[in-house]
């Protein structure tokens, strides 16, 4: 019994929310079944790349599985959209990308979103 460890502790520390106040998060989708309203096109989302995430979605769920500080690595960057999202949520990307043309844009991306850049390593 004194060894039970609690949901609660274990959440809290894989992610920045405090969970005893979950309600609170009004933009944290808690239903089993996610409906995102329109796609995020902000900053420099752009939307355009074939097979691109809606932004909303690595963003949902690296702030329910991941801290501020940590390494999130995508291994199919394309044109950037969770190092984008990284950026934003203090989260240091690291991105993996087969066509360096792409790894070059997606880059150029993450870059401009804002002052820090992310290592973006193109596979050659
Ligand atoms: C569906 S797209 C990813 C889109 C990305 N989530 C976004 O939001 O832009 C998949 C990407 O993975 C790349 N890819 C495919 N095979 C790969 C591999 N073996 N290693 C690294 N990247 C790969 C493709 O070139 C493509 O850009």
């Amino acid at each position: 019994m004194g060894n039970k460890i609690k949901f609660i502790d274990v959440m809290s520390r894989i992610n920045d929310l405090n969970l005893n106040d979950w309600k609170e998060y009004q933009d944290i989708i808690t239903d089993s079944l996610w409906i995102i309203g329109e796609r995020d096109k902000s900053g420099t989302h752009r939307g355009d790349y074939h097979g691109n995430f809606i932004p909303q979605i690595p963003n949902q769920l690296m702030r329910r599985f991941t801290k501020k500080g940590d390494v999130v690595l995508d291994t199919f960057l394309g044109s950037g959209t969770t190092l984008i999202e990284c950026k934003r949520l203090g989260r240091n990307g690291i991105g993996i990308e087969l066509l360096p043309k792409i790894a070059e844009m997606a880059k150029q991306r993450i870059n401009q979103e804002s002052l820090f850049g992310f290592p973006v390593l193109p596979k050659f």
